[in-house]
């Protein structure tokens, strides 16, 4: 959501910013603008649409000369997608120019002030606020540092902001509240940006800007300050992954590279925990006493992320016997949880940024919970907030559509899973073992699933089934879970109308939907179940529907007696099935998407990383 970067150095600026842009396209985005400091004072251009709009109106960067200068990918909040509210803005006297990640809460109370004290605007954004507030102090003080510092002091809300000004040709102001940003140590030039891949052609040495931090920079000096406005030494960090990582690498699509990933990306989450016969979670400080000390359990995230933790509630409560709450973040503030110290909170998230998510982590401190959170994004706002990080090494995620952040967000919980029932005794030793040796196996059971036979019946179903208008996903247990994600996969990106139920409450409302020939996918993995989850697609097919199972191979014989379609997945450990069982769901929700012609990177609408809430 709103992707920043920033430029000092010798090198032209508007190249170097589009280039970072672009790079932030996953973020998801409508229009774009870049604001250079060069022979003419601050220059801005702006384009509604793609990246490519704004190559062309400045002939790749080459119409706007200059070697500072800040470029933004705006996913619009205030104001609709046009020209006019693309960032950057500019403050009406024409001397600040701001772009800015976030919602500033109290916009317009300001904005009227500054209306009555005579300042004009020209769009309808909140950042134009900011624009014209740094102006009216930098006015005074001609301290663009002390301006910006001000100002911030007056908003509400979340922002990261890159600020640039007429008059200080060297110079570039970043500061930053709930809304990622990083700096970037060059040689002879420096960056900010919101995320490492904007940068990383340039520079592999960041700094994790915490909040109410700001960094004031040229090309070849960097000062940074604190919330208190005091300064702070940062040391920069070294990225160990490659811009290759953040490429499509020959793949026609990061979602479909992302897939087939998943393999290397368990295989690093997964096997440095498991040495010997043990599970080591060493990044979590928590002694036998402490896991024993917990009474409940909730799991908070977004998205996919929930889905995680709605897996996540079967897989505890089997293994550890503690009652385990899954709950959307956008909601768990609001909902009068029972926290206390004895309340265990894990927060899942890919990004670390997710703003409803940090809030509900926030909020579980505050209320003397212990938090544990399962953060894929090293340094991310989350990960640093949380009382323990448990990293899942899937490397970054760039398309939308998650499926490998998925994947090893759901074996860190079965890491946590067995740590947790060891501590507590919960599951006899030869079970804990098998549960172990199996998760120890997943990786490469999650190759041997994704082979190309696999991938060939896949492309075919969704070559047949693609026209559907509405698909409805069914299954009982850990499998209606797994629902929930094949269905968003498939609204994500193919843009199809998709529903998930368990299947046992279909009759109770939503089968009054079904017709001749309504697409009924099934999951039917979870095998004391199987005949009670057939028995419901008889349901379905008795009104015309029509019907792809998902199931393990030993019962797919079992299967095809009943359903119109059947795609198989390996058998594995059954708490470990729903990792393989999405598997054909993601692929299918990609196929579907080419088949439909849907932009399969860049769904419509949608964000990669929500840092509004
Ligand atoms: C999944 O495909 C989504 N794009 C989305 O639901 C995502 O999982 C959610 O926004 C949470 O993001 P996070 O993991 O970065 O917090």
């Amino acid at each position: 959501m709103c992707g920043i970067v920033g430029y000092a150095g010798s090198r032209q600026a508007a190249p170097i910013l589009l280039e970072g842009l672009a790079k932030l396209e996953y973020r998801g985005y409508d229009s774009a603008g870049l604001c250079i400091h060069g022979p003419r004072g601050l220059e801005t251009a702006r384009a509604k649409g793609r990246l490519q709009a704004l190559r062309e109106k400045t002939g790749d960067g080459a119409a706007l000369p200059g070697c500072l200068g800040i470029g933004h990918t705006r996913w619009a909040t205030h104001g609709a997608p046009l020209e006019r509210n693309a960032h950057p803005h500019l403050s009406d006297d024409g001397a600040i120019a701001v772009v800015h990640n976030g919602i500033i809460e109290n916009y317009l109370t300001l904005k009227e002030r500054l209306i009555t004290e005579g300042c004009w605007f020209s769009s309808d954004t909140d950042t134009e606020v900011v624009a014209n507030l740094i102006a009216q102090y930098y006015r005074q003080s001609r301290d663009l540092l002390q301006a910006v510092r001000q100002t911030v002091g007056r908003l509400e809300g979340s922002y990261a902001l890159a600020v640039v000004c007429r008059e200080n040709p060297q110079q570039l102001v970043a500061v930053k509240k709930d809304s990622p940003l990083i700096f970037g140590f060059g040689q002879g030039e420096n960056f900010v940006a919101s995320d490492v891949p904007a940068i990383l052609k340039y520079t592999r040495k960041v700094a994790y800007l915490d909040d109410g931090d700001m960094a004031v920079f040229t090309a070849t000096s960097v000062f940074f300050y604190n919330a208190a406005g005091d300064p702070v030494r940062k040391v920069p960090e070294t990225i160990a992954w490659d811009l290759s990582d953040a490429e499509r690498g020959g793949y026609p699509h990061f979602m479909l590279k992302e897939i087939f990933e998943q393999p290397k990306a368990l295989r690093d989450t997964i096997c440095p925990r498991l040495p010997g016969q043990q599970v080591v979670l060493d990044d979590l400080n928590l002694s036998d006493r402490d896991w024993q000390s917990l009474r409940r359990v909730y799991v908070v995230a977004c998205g996919s992320a929930y889905y995680v933790g709605c897996l996540g509630k079967y897989i505890l409560e089997k293994t550890c016997r503690v009652p385990t709450e899954p709950i959307q973040a956008s909601e768990f503030r609001y909902a009068s949880p029972v926290l206390d110290a004895h309340t265990l909170v894990i927060i899942i998230s890919q990004s670390g940024e997710t703003a409803d998510t940090l809030a509900a982590l926030r909020e579980a401190k505050r209320q003397g919970a212990r938090t544990l959170a399962i953060v894929n994004v090293v340094g991310s706002a989350i990960a640093k907030a949380a009382h323990q990080v448990l990293y899942t090494w899937a490397g970054p995620e760039i398309a939308v559509a998650t499926t490998k952040a998925y994947s090893t967000q759901l074996a860190a919980f079965c890491l946590v899973a067995l740590r947790m029932a060891q501590a507590l005794g919960t599951m006899p030793p030869a079970e804990w073992a098998a549960f172990r040796e199996a998760l120890g196996k997943l990786p490469d059971m999650v190759e041997q699933t994704l082979s190309q036979a696999h991938i060939a019946q896949v492309q075919y179903y969704a070559s047949a089934l693609f026209d559907h208008h509405d698909v409805f996903f069914i299954g009982r247990h850990l499998d209606s879970a797994t629902c929930l994600e094949g269905s968003l996969k498939l609204k994500e990106v193919a843009y199809v109308h998709a529903e998930a139920y368990p299947a046992g409450e279909l009759k109770h409302g939503p089968i009054s939907l079904i017709e001749p020939g309504t697409l009924v996918v099934a999951v039917a993995t979870v095998r004391e179940l199987f005949d009670k989850t057939m028995a419901n697609i008889k349901e379905v097919k008795a009104r015309g529907a029509e019907v792809l199972c998902v199931t393990t191979q030993s019962m797919a014989g079992e299967a095809e007696k009943t359903a119109d379609h059947v795609l198989t997945v390996p058998d594995t450990h059954p708490l470990l099935q729903p990792s393989l069982s999405v598997l054909p769901l993601q692929t299918f929700a990609y196929y579907t998407a080419l088949a439909r012609g849907c932009d399969v990177d860049k769904p419509r609408n949608l964000a990669k990383s929500v840092t509004v809430e």
